[in-house]
Formats: structure tokens, C-alpha cells, sequence
């Protein structure tokens, strides 16, 4: 349970990655060069929570929604996602970084399933950083999908209570986010782990995805370490 007590540095950051067509747009060119500088920006963002000793950084890189974008991006994007895992799974687990995917995966088929089944794998040791990508996620479905897995696992009712019901969330060994930012002037939260967010603090930003840099981490990160944080408890 998270108590009143400030922490400089959040364990845990999420990042709504928005705005990679709208960088697009503004340059003349089609969305995917935007979700293509975007996958670098995420790049970036990882390079930042190492060095900052952020201990889980969450990226919302395919939401449920996405699936309604036209064919082509949606496969636009799902190539993206295959080609970086391809490119730079030996370096993240180099780096020490554990990857954990989130959402319903099987839905990209089998066998790009299969592949972030085996990174998870490859990389389950690495210690340093714990990288959630969210993947064709959204918040009420995994509650469902949650509640479903806990009435088949047979809880009672009278037995069921939070701490038990978070562990039959996607997120059922990660500790909930302390900062959650969103690029690109959007303030939504947009279906984003509605359940783990409860006591997060919120930092938006104007800045497009793709231009996201170690700055503006820094940015929130400081931000974040002036915020007084209670929990819904008094000032201590
Ligand atoms: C939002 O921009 C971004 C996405 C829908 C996808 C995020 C994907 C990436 C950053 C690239 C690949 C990711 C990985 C992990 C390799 P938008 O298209 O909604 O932008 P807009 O609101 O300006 O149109």
C-alpha cells in the first residue's frame, strides 16, 4: 500500500507517447515517418529512466482503440513494434533491462506473440529497469478480463479486496505508477491503466512524441519532486 512518505525520484513512470502524426503532419509526411522518429524518441525515454533510477517505465504503445486506425497504419505500427524488438532486444538486455508485455497480445497472432513471449523470457533476470509495454491495452478490458480471472479462480465475494484483485490485473507484480505524462498538449488519461493510476501524479506536456527528449524527462521528473503526494491523506 502507498503511504504519505515523498520520494524525490518516482519508481515508476508511465508515458502516453501522443502526437506522432501531428509531427507528421507538420513536416508533409505520412503518419508512419512520425511513428518511426517516435520509436526513437522511445529510445531516448529508456536512456532516461536508467540514468534517473526509474525503476519501471510503462509505454502506451498500442492501445485497444488503435485497432479501429486504418489497415495500413495499424500494420505500419505493428511492423515498428516487431522490427524494435528485433533491433533492440540484445541491447536492452545488455542494459539490464527486463521487458513485460502488458495487454492482449495474441490479438498481432501468434507468431508476434510468441516473440514477446520469448523476450519477456530472455530478458526476466535483468535488474535494472522493468520496461511495461502496453500493447494493445485499455484499462476497462483488463478490469473485466480481472474480474473474470478472479470469479474463475474461484474468490468470494466477501473474500475479494483490493490488494487481491490487483493481482489478477496484467500489472499483478508491478508496483503503480508514481508519474504518468502525456506528450503532445492532449489531458486524458484515454483508457490508460484506470485502476493503477489512482493515486498518480499527472504531467502533461505540449511537446509532439517524437521530439520527447532527456529534457523533458528531466522536466517532469522535477516537477514531480516539488508535488506533495498524500494519498488522499493530511499533509505530513
Ligand atoms: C500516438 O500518436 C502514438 C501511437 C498511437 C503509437 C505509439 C507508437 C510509437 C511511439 C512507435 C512504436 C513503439 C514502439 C514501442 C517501438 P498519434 O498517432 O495518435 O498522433 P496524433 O494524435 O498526432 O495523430
Amino acid at each position: 500500500m502507498a503511504d504519505a512518505t515523498s520520494h524525490s525520484v518516482p519508481s515508476h513512470v508511465a508515458i502516453i507517447m501522443d502526437g506522432n502524426g501531428r509531427w507528421a503532419a507538420a513536416r508533409g509526411l505520412p503518419r508512419v515517418a512520425g511513428h518511426r522518429e517516435g520509436a526513437k524518441a522511445v529510445r531516448r525515454a529508456i536512456e532516461a529512466a536508467v540514468n534517473h533510477g526509474v525503476h519501471y517505465l510503462t509505454l502506451f504503445a498500442f492501445s485497444s482503440e488503435n485497432w479501429q486506425r486504418p489497415a495500413g497504419e495499424v500494420q505500419d505500427l505493428t511492423f515498428l513494434l516487431k522490427h524494435y524488438l528485433r533491433s533492440e532486444l540484445a541491447e536492452l538486455d545488455a542494459e539490464g533491462v527486463r521487458l513485460k508485455v502488458i495487454g492482449e497480445r495474441e490479438r498481432f497472432g501468434p507468431a508476434l506473440a510468441q516473440e514477446l513471449e520469448e523476450a519477456e523470457h530472455k530478458t526476466a533476470n535483468n535488474k535494472r529497469l522493468t520496461l511495461v509495454l502496453a500493447l494493445s491495452y485499455g484499462g476497462r478490458a483488463e478490469i473485466v478480463a480481472a474480474a473474470r480471472r478472479a470469479i474463475e479462480a474461484g474468490i468470494k465475494s466477501e473474500d475479494l479486496t483490493e490488494q487481491n484483485f490487483a493481482n489478477f490485473l496484467f500489472t499483478a507484480e508491478v508496483p503503480d505508477p508514481d508519474l504518468v505524462i502525456r506528450t503532445s498538449g492532449e489531458q486524458r488519461i484515454s483508457n490508460f491503466l484506470l485502476w493503477q493510476l489512482a493515486y498518480a501524479e499527472i504531467w502533461f506536456t505540449k511537446v509532439l512524441w517524437p521530439d520527447f527528449c532527456g529534457r523533458d524527462f528531466a522536466s517532469a521528473l522535477e516537477e514531480y519532486a516539488g508535488r506533495e503526494r498524500r494519498f488522499g491523506a493530511r499533509p505530513v
